[in-house]
């Protein structure tokens, strides 16, 4: 029997036009197995800084609400994240943060895969332990291995902006399969 589609969604940590992790994401369609589409998220940015009061008066900025819609309408999540002093980019925490706030709130029991590229030997890896602290509190079904840590991103990704590395392109593959296989089954 064939597998059932999936549509997964992909949310970038960077803002940056020549973002690496822009140019992982972006590699992701053509990466993904047969019967698995991904789509390209609303961008992090563009949400003012998360305030209590804000969501109270004028309620959740329309950003964050474009946001909280594709991840509950995605079988599943990709989050691609630079690390910014160890831990994740502020844009992209505060966007979480406002998404946390919602009633339903769209990451609950969602199935979430990470990925992070970096210029350095660490690729990023860092920020992704950080991301998975936050994936807790936000009951969401965080995928664990295959990982994808693209270090010395700069020799893997062209100045196309494309990803041209072999082997960070199979172990994206690899990682995807996976990933689609632990949706299907906790779907
Ligand atoms: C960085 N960078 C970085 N890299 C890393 O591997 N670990 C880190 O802790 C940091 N910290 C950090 C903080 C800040 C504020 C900036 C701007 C950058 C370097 C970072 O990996 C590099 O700029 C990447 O190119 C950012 O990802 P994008 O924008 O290319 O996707």
């Amino acid at each position: 029997m064939a597998d059932s589609p999936l549509s997964v969604l992909t949310l970038v940590g960077s803002l940056r036009k020549g973002s690496y992790n822009a140019a992982v994401a972006r590699a992701l369609p053509e990466l993904a197995p047969p019967g698995v589409t991904i789509v390209a998220g609303p961008s992090v940015g563009d949400l003012p800084l998360y305030d209590a009061d804000v969501q109270n008066t004028e309620g959740f900025p329309p950003r964050a609400r474009e946001i909280a819609e594709a991840v509950a309408d995605a079988d599943g999540v990709i989050i691609v994240t630079p690390e910014y002093n160890y831990s994740i980019p502020g844009a992209l925490k505060n966007a979480l943060d406002w998404v946390s706030r919602m009633d339903p709130q769209p990451f609950r029991g969602k199935p979430v895969a990470i990925q992070s590229a970096s210029p350095g030997n660490m690729g990023g890896v860092r920020a992704q332990l950080h991301l998975r602290h936050t994936l807790v509190f936000l009951r969401a079904l965080a995928f664990t291995a295959p990982e994808v840590i693209v270090f010395r991103a700069g020799q893997k990704i062209g100045e196309d902006g494309r990803l041209h590395d072999e082997d960070t392109r199979k172990a994206i593959g690899a990682q995807l399969e996976a990933f689609a296989d632990f949706v299907r089954r906790v779907r």
